[in-house]
């Protein structure tokens, strides 16, 4: 099993419209879980579900499996755990390592060929949970200087993970999105990750598709159902270069 986790601390930058797309593309050549670590849950909503209030992925904070987390989606190949709304990360003292357990103990990686996670706009357990089981991340960035700069603040909290565990670096993907060639802060942005980050990093950009905001509104992740749409080909051709690459 290949683990993506989608993660940029700037909230707004399509973490959760990369992680659906990415995982029902990748449905489309294997089985695929997604989890929603994000207690929003817009992952969820995504693929037509919602967050729970009971049982949800962040149960396994709470001495549950990650299995009894797991339900069907109506897409083929998607198994999602939920979001469970209102989890608070930060009543809890040492969340070190849960889910990492929880990946070995159930032996996750038998049952699935790629695993997302979403994770939520902040520094926190949730995303250093994350970070401890990902093969690799894709960091999706809104192409102007804030964008830029959250990209170097992610790619320093992977080096970090990686080094608190003694692990090897995940593969890092970056991801331009809502982008704009007609812009020039886009195309210098773009450049200016190109030279500090390296172009092997960089993945084909997402442009803009109002399409990618209204999946949401009908559960249907826009690589399975809007298939002459710009954001249909700009992820479609995302799943192939990730699945050369990963
Ligand atoms: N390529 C795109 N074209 C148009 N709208 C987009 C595109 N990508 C994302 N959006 C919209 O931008 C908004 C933010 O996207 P999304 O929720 O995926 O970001 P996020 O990084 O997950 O946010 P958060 O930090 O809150 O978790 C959403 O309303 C989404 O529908
Ligand atoms: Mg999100």
């Amino acid at each position: 099993m290949k683990t993506i986790v989608i993660s940029n601390r700037k909230g707004g930058s399509a973490k959760t419209t990369t992680a659906v797309n990415l995982a029902s593309g990748l449905a489309k050549h294997g089985s695929v879980l997604l989890l929603d670590f994000d207690t929003q849950g817009h992952a969820s909503i995504g693929v037509g579900c919602a967050p729970d209030e009971k049982l949800g992925v962040h149960s396994i904070f709470l001495g549950k499996t990650l299995s009894e987390t797991f339900i069907p989606t109506v897409h083929h190949n998607l198994t999602l755990s939920p979001a469970l709304a209102f989890f608070d990360v930060y009543e809890y003292a040492d969340l070190r390592g849960v889910l990492k357990n929880r990946f070995k103990v159930e032996q996750i990686a038998e049952f699935f060929d790629y695993c997302i996670i979403d994770t939520p706009p902040t520094f926190d357990a949730l995303l250093k949970n994350s970070l401890e089981v990902g093969d690799s991340v894709v960091i999706p960035f809104v192409p102007h200087h804030l964008g830029v700069v959250a990209v170097g603040q992610m790619l320093r909290a992977v080096y970090q993970s990686a080094n608190q565990l003694g692990r090897e670096i995940a593969d890092v993907f970056i991801l331009p999105v809502m982008y704009n060639p007609h812009i020039i802060e886009h195309r210098e942005s773009l450049q200016k990750v190109k030279v500090s980050y390296g172009e092997a990093k960089l993945l084909s950009p997402i442009g803009v598709d109002i399409k990618l905001a209204k999946q949401f509104e009908s559960g249907s992740p826009i690589v399975l159902d809007a298939a002459r749409s710009k954001g249909f080909k700009d992820y479609t051709q995302c799943v192939s270069e990730l699945l050369e690459r990963i």
